[in-house]
């Protein structure tokens, strides 16, 4: 695990969004797996940045999305689709039959979770993952005391989530209450894995993620296990990392 801390939120956002161009350049018809919330919009800014000024080519990338709400259909502004689309897809080349996101208001749940994975497999697995973290430890929607080997999955949101998430509607109320989320397993299987953190608010937990015990009360514990994570976290999200950083 390679623990790099950025100066700021601008810093942290420009280091990850060079990993995924490196990743793009180096494998043009890379798998990504792409996050949501409000960590990686200035990586997704600096990415369209990088396709308009530089031409990085998205054309044959494709993209699994972590997660989406259930009930909410994709032309609802708070649908993780809309997000997507509004933050990234809409200003770079990439192929609307390339992303892939999972659909919230399916009939058959079950299905949908399991085609999910078999369309990641069909695609030769991810290669680079963009992970955010809860402050309760999720990645994904992967709550506290979720099964590690959980694939693809309905996930009913934990308070935490729904509290923190609630600043995106207009009341808690219309927060959506269940999701569908890549499971752990379908993370671990990534080849490579960036994790992002920033704001104080995450400090508490990513020190318990990277420092204390793997378990499932913290699942981004897990990615201890990972032999190839890249976590970036902005200064103020690393106030207690950095004596383990500077004196191990
Ligand atoms: C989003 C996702 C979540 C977020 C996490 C942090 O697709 O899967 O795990 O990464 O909730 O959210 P923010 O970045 O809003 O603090």
């Amino acid at each position: 695990m390679r623990v790099v801390i950025a100066k700021d939120y601008e810093d942290m956002s420009q280091r990850a969004a060079r990993i995924v161009a490196g990743q793009i350049y180096l494998k043009p018809n890379s798998v990504l797996g792409l996050a949501t919330g409000s960590t990686p919009i200035s990586m997704y800014k600096d990415l369209i940045r990088v396709h308009k000024e530089v031409g990085l080519d998205f054309s044959e990338v494709i993209t699994f999305n972590l997660d989406e709400y259930l009930g909410l259909p994709i032309s609802d502004e708070q649908s993780y689709y809309y997000y997507m689309f509004q933050n990234f897809f809409n200003h770079v080349n990439i192929k609307k039959e390339n992303i892939y996101i999972p659909n919230g208001i399916m009939d058959d749940v079950e299905l949908e979770c399991k085609n999910y994975d078999d369309k990641i497999q069909k695609k030769g697995g991810i290669d680079l993952q963009v992970l955010g973290i809860g402050t309760n430890g999720h990645i994904g929607f992967n709550e506290p005391d979720i099964k590690f080997e959980a694939t693809t999955h309905k996930v009913k949101l934990d308070d935490e989530t729904i509290n923190a998430n609630a600043r995106f509607f207009s009341t808690i109320e219309e927060v959506p209450r269940f999701a569908i989320s890549m499971g752990i397993k379908t993370i671990m299987h990534a080849k490579k894995i960036i994790l992002l953190a920033s704001g104080e608010n995450k400090a508490e937990v990513i020190f318990r993620a990277l420092f204390e015990g793997i378990t499932p009360e913290v699942p981004a514990s897990i990615l201890q296990l990972h032999q190839d994570v890249t976590v970036i976290v902005e200064e103020n999200a690393a106030q207690l990392l950095k004596p383990k950083l500077y004196h191990s």
